[in-house]
């Protein structure tokens, strides 16, 4: 068994949250300066499979075996070990640190899920392709979000910006410029499955209006690719606006998310909107990096409890 670190990024939807659920396009981006860790170390002197897993972030520091069935770090561990086909192996210890907020629509869970499943894999000298990482984290996350798009475990694994369509291989994108986000956390700690089952009652219920909102999401993601690859910074900031408003139509944004929203715009980003689930969680800003420290500071008094800078890079 080979001891290993491994890392995996959170993350921030640009635009499509929630219709992309529905089919729809959605383009998302790595945080890289936001990491999950994990470390695998084997354990001498303990018995042979027995696993220990250490995750003070989330309280959690026990055997495997005595952790729920129902508990992630157990579900994403066991997946594992059977894909690899592994079922002999000394102890070891499984170490768990993540700077990515919990709850709160910048991917932890996917970023958790990612490093693990590489670590595994590192461990027992299986690497795996991406495209199988993301396959695995994507089946932990079906039963923690009941009915994820696919979209966190993608970009997490990935690390780079992508337009993804549910079901669908993802395209990698190659902004012209650089763009810079600032994300503020509203505090306010929000589980997706929650957010996307209130939407998915709220379609049923009004099946047209919820689809024609879709459809212009869809419509202003695609615009929107055009515009990132075109270096047309300017045309983000309405399409970011719009993109928010229908959200808020949604019934996924909230007030906290709302005043940081308008804080940011005011201290003159180009455009701002809730990024993830929402409900709570994060807002994004892209904004003129001339005015970083003013909106950074617009979103301190509007609220936010913590403050993110993130660039996305051009290819
Ligand atoms: O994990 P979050 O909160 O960033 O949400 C993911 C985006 C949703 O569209 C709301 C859900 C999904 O599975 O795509």
């Amino acid at each position: 068994m080979l001891a290993n670190t491994s890392l995996a990024p959170g993350k921030v939807i640009l635009f499509g949250e929630h219709a992309v659920v529905y089919g729809r396009p959605a383009i998302a981006a790595p945080l890289t300066q936001l990491l999950a860790e994990v470390s695998i170390s084997p354990v001498a002197g303990d018995a042979p499979k027995e696993i220990l897993i250490d995750a003070p972030d989330i309280g959690t520091h026990s055997r495997l075996q005595d952790l729920p069935n129902s508990h992630p770090l157990a579900i994403t561990t066991i997946l594992v070990l059977k894909h690899l086909g592994v079922d002999q192996y000394p102890a070891f210890k499984i170490s768990i640190r993540s700077a990515i907020p919990v709850a709160s629509g910048l991917g932890s869970g996917a970023a958790v899920s990612v490093a693990l499943i590489r670590g595994i894999a590192a461990a027992f000298e299986r690497p795996l392709t991406d495209e199988k990482v993301s396959s695995l984290a994507f089946e932990v996350e079906k039963i923690y979000h009941g009915n994820p798009s696919g979209i966190d475990n993608t970009v997490v694994t990935y690390e780079k910006p992508v337009y993804f369509i549910r079901g669908r291989s993802p395209e990698v994108l190659s902004p012209k410029v650089g763009l810079n986000l600032i994300i503020g956390d509203t505090g306010v700690s929000s589980p997706t499955a929650q957010a996307v089952a209130g939407v998915r009652a709220r379609w049923e219920a009004e099946p047209g209006s919820y689809e024609r909102r879709f459809d212009r999401i869809g419509d202003i993601t695609r615009l929107a690719r055009l515009a990132i690859e075109r270096g047309e910074t300017e045309h983000l900031g309405p399409l970011l606006d719009e993109n928010h408003t229908l959200l808020q139509e949604m019934e996924v944004s909230s007030p906290e998310l709302d005043r940081l929203v308008e804080a940011a715009r005011r201290a003159g980003a180009w455009g701002a909107k809730l990024s993830g689930g929402g409900a709570g969680g994060n807002m994004i800003a892209l904004v003129p990096i001339e005015r970083q420290a003013q909106i950074a500071q617009a979103l301190r008094e509007a609220g936010a409890m913590r403050i993110f800078f993130s660039e996305i890079q051009p290819n």
